[in-house]
């Protein structure tokens, strides 16, 4: 099976993306695959603030891109587009980081309005990094996630199905991609 690389570009301590891709991470580790949590919020503000390519946070992220089949990138929709920390991550990169790659963007945000922000926004980038094939993304409305007091997440069933549809497209989209990460 494919290792994925999720990560979640929010800068908030209590995130709603990060935790609907902790609980998306669920669903492909059902499925098999190898997951590695991602939370740019935990990289150094230093480092990504002051563009350090030495930093080993820096090293060790582009490490974790490079060894993965797959990636989920997840981002808030802040000012009608993906996160500023998210961005400040992607630049420090290699420039075909996502070659080769399977990648499923997905978006929480807090209006419709900006639904698109995944297709105008997040996926060129993606795109200019060599992505191999980016799969179908979506957009979740902020409302239609709740945290729990447990620290336990509930999404919407329409909204719930959605997600769930497009990970499992993610996944088998990974299935009959060769594993060119697991085997270099
Ligand atoms: C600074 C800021 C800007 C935002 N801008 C937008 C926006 O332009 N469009 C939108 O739909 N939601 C916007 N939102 C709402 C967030 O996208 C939404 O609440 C999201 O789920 C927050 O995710 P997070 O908890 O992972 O940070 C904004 C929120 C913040 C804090």
């Amino acid at each position: 099976m494919a290792t994925v690389l999720s990560v979640s570009g929010s800068p908030s301590a209590s995130s709603r993306t990060n935790r609907l891709l902790r609980h998306l991470d669920q669903r492909l580790l059902a499925q098999g695959h190898e997951v590695i949590p991602l939370d740019v919020r935990t990289v150094p503000a230093e480092a990504l603030l002051g563009a350090d390519l030495r930093h080993p946070a820096i090293t060790e992220a582009t490490e974790l891109f490079a060894q993965a089949d797959g990636v989920v990138v997840g981002t808030p929709v802040y000012k009608a587009s993906y996160s500023g920390v998210l961005k400040a991550l992607l630049d420090l990169l290699p420039q075909y980081a996502l070659i080769g790659k399977t990648v499923l963007p997905l978006a929480t945000g807090g209006s419709t309005a900006h639904v698109l922000a995944i297709d105008y926004a997040l996926r060129p980038v993606l795109s200019s990094m060599g992505a191999g094939h980016i799969v179908q993304g979506w957009f979740t409305l902020d409302k239609d996630i709740t945290v729990h007091e447990d620290g336990s997440l509930t999404v919407a069933p329409a909204a719930g199905e959605a997600l769930a549809q497009v990970v499992d497209q993610f996944s088998a989209a990974l299935s009959r991609t060769p594993l060119l990460a697991a085997a270099s």
